[in-house]
């Protein structure tokens, strides 16, 4: 069952959700895709996204929610415009991956996990970026930067709106 409703921002999104779940109704495993294809409609995933997508495959939302909170590539919580991936695996980490992270903390007066005031930046900790040769490394966006230093984590910071 397809469910109609609006969205207060004026954006179809519940339309792009339906047509989502519309293009996998019936397909097994189609869950994955469409959390993906749903958070690239809102940037997360909202409570109301996450009832229709329960509700579009039949499925109960406590599966949904189980799904969505199991995987960290999915949010539940609005991001930032600009995320930063800083990776806190080993090499990263013997590398000084901990003093990149206390600058970008102190720079944006937020905590890993945590979005700027501005909604600007969302800062996570992830696993190996496959960058290990310039650890330590982050990404913003698609973007990766490594040989990271606070010095350069400042000018890396300033050139984002
Ligand atoms: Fe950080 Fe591989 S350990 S990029």
């Amino acid at each position: 069952m397809q469910t109609e409703r609006k969205c207060d921002c004026g954006v179809d999104h519940w339309e792009r959700v339906n047509d989502i779940l519309r293009k996998n109704q019936g397909r097994d495993g189609a869950l994955i895709d469409v959390l993906h294809q749903t958070q690239d409609v809102y940037g997360y995933l909202p409570e109301e996204a996450m009832t229709m997508i329960a509700e579009g495959l039949n499925l109960s939302l406590s599966k949904v929610y189980g799904v969505a909170t199991f995987y960290s590539l999915y949010s539940l919580k609005p991001k930032g415009k600009h995320i930063i991936r800083l990776c806190e695996s080993a090499p990263c980490h013997l590398r000084g991956a901990m003093d990149v992270l206390q600058t970008i903390e102190d720079e944006l007066s937020l905590k890993a996990g945590q979005t700027t005031e501005d909604n600007r930046f969302t800062l996570e900790l992830t696993s190996c970026l496959g960058v290990c040769g310039v650890a330590p490394a982050m990404m913003i966006g698609d973007r990766v930067y490594g040989n990271l230093t606070p010095e350069k984590i400042k000018e890396i910071l300033r050139s984002y709106d």
